[in-house]
């Protein structure tokens, strides 16, 4: 026995069995000829350094112990080689530091405040996606700030740790604000986080990676731009170039020893397909945890769907790996479904490359594309060990006496919610405060994938029906559920035909009537009107 196969046997021993042990230790046995899927860049091309998170500028992180003042305004970040992109972010002055969209991380229980500042030429709102806050923090669009406005936030952070997001959330003006660049993440910490930290000697920008998947296009100059047409207000914005924390084509430099990416999908409409590969061979990798943290054990799989808004926690182990080798975080490609057929002349129906897609000269939804090089470069004598459980996570229960259907569906001409459309003062739904519901969500037939997000609550799932086969291929038990339904979830893909079961808990300490948003978070889709208002009344 050699003594790596020694130690692995010790590692899974020690944290108790297979499921925490990341199969992917044996893969660079079977090391393969790079090569990429077909049409997307081949590895030369994968030669900008990604952006870590460090300890200033964008995605500077910034530990919060006081009041922040975040500005919305126009930012020069160089994105594509050489030249000078133009977006939006925010901005923070922090202790002498200048931070472009900061990664805020909080404790778990502590209190937040900040104020944002609108620098824009329009009106804007930060929401916290993900955070349990009252209405008033989770900056529903009534309460947007004009231009030269201005929002003061102040909350106490009830959230578990996990990955969660904030941008912006002003009517009608969403999608073209989060994609111009307005977006990072919002980092809880807490004791069950900080004990598996140590277990892997996790650390924030080192080891510890956050990773912002967002798909974009750009004119000659570098330069973004919003200007969707009628074919993808109705399917979604698609870009031909899909960046990773800002970088376009990147390349991360590893050592041997595990990893844990943070992956937010904060594209306004493109799904990932996520999986880890070694020339063509596809790693076992470790889900640790969802939307709303940890998972209460982690799951081995080889690849996860990832719709906008979604975040999962990973595991990649990279302990067996040799100097100079090169794994690819990718994307797999998958059946977009876009069974609706908005453009004139596009064949009802349609199937496999989708039409918006067809039109796309770039990167059709659910094309094969990489997304990240990992080169291993350092030997590293490494001794953490995966806990073989991550959290007390309360099992799934209904432990509901009502439940309430919603129906997504296309219909005179607008993506619904049970027949709705988004009206500001309109609230179809009204819910008692510290009640709990199950809440059964169908996809139409003849519909697209839509993520669905609820707003101030987390929720768990319950069951997965009537999946088509990409999605139950993945199913770990007999809901038809994935790894990544396991957790507690704030964003939820709902494919053409699916139905889900969620349980709702209606409890929060706020007083009086609370007004938050369910909305499909394909961001085209959402603007257009497929979001609804809830009441949770006191
Ligand atoms: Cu991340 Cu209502 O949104
Ligand atoms: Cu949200
Ligand atoms: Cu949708």
């Amino acid at each position: 026995m050699t003594d790596l196969t020694r130690r692995n046997l010790l590692i899974a021993a020690a944290a108790g069995g297979a499921a925490a042990l990341a199969g992917g230790a044996w893969w660079y046995r079977a090391r393969m000829p790079e090569h990429a899927p077909g049409g997307t860049p081949g590895p030369g091309a994968f030669v900008n350094p990604l952006l870590v998170p460090g300890a200033s500028g964008a995605l500077g992180v910034i530990d919060v112990k006081g009041p922040l003042t975040m500005v919305a305004k126009p930012a020069q970040i160089a994105i594509l080689n050489g030249k000078p992109g133009r977006l939006l972010a925010y901005h923070v002055e922090q202790e002498g530091r200048s931070f472009v969209n900061p990664i805020l991380r909080v404790r778990s229980g502590s209190e937040f405040q900040a104020r944002l500042e609108n620098a824009l030429d329009e009106p804007t709102i930060i929401h916290w996606h993900g955070l349990s806050v009252d209405a008033r923090n989770d900056a529903h669009p009534e309460f947007q700030v004009a231009a030269g406005g201005a929002y003061d936030y102040e909350f106490a952070v009830a959230n578990r740790a996990g990955t969660y997001w904030y941008h912006p959330h002003p009517d009608l003006l969403t999608a073209k604000q989060a994609y111009l660049g307005l977006a990072s993440f919002f980092i809880v910490d807490d004791e069950e986080e900080r004990a598996l930290r140590q277990a892997l000697g996790l650390e924030l920008g080192e080891s510890d990676i956050p990773l912002v998947i967002q798909d974009k296009n750009f004119d000659a100059a570098g330069t973004l731009a919003y200007a969707p047409d009628e074919e993808q207000k109705v399917n979604g914005f698609i870009g031909s170039e899909v960046l990773v924390n800002l970088t376009q084509r990147p390349r991360f430099e590893a050592a041997t020893r595990m990893y844990r990416f943070r992956i937010l999908n904060g594209s306004n409409a493109r799904i990932y397909r996520l999986a880890f590969r070694s020339g063509e061979q596809h790693l076992d990798y470790l889900v640790s945890a969802t939307d709303g943290g940890l998972l209460h054990r982690p799951q081995k799989v080889q690849e996860v769907f990832l719709s906008p808004g979604e975040r999962v926690e990973v595991l990649l182990d990279l302990r067996a790996a040799r100097e100079g080798d090169t794994v690819w975080l990718t994307s797999r490609e998958f059946d977009p479904m876009h069974l609706e057929a908005p453009a004139a002349g596009a064949p009802a129906g349609a199937h496999g490359a989708g039409h918006g897609a067809m039109a796309m000269a770039g990167l059709p939804d659910g094309a094969a594309v990489d997304l990240l090089r990992i080169d291993v470069a350092r030997k590293l004598s490494y001794h953490g060990v995966v806990p073989a459980q991550l959290s007390r996570l309360a099992p799934r229960e209904p432990g509901a006496a009502q439940s309430r259907k919603f129906l997504l569906e296309r219909s005179a001409d607008r993506w619904r919610i049970n027949g709705e459309v988004f009206e500001m003062k309109k609230i179809p739904v009204v819910v008692k405060r510290g009640t709990s519901e199950i809440w059964e969500i169908r996809n139409a037939e003849k519909s697209m994938p839509h993520p669905m997000h609820v707003h101030g609550f987390h929720f768990r799932v319950l069951e997965r029906r009537g999946s088509p086969e990409q999605q139950a291929r993945l199913a770990v038990d007999g809901q038809g559920l994935a790894a990544t339904d396991l957790g507690w979830k704030d964003t939820l893909l709902l494919w053409p035909g699916e139905t889900l079961r969620i349980a709702m808990d209606f409890s929060h300490p706020f007083k009086g009537d609370q007004v938050f948003l369910f909305h499909c978070h394909n961001l085209e889709h959402e603007d257009e009107g497929m979001m609804i208002n809830f009441k949770v009344q006191a």
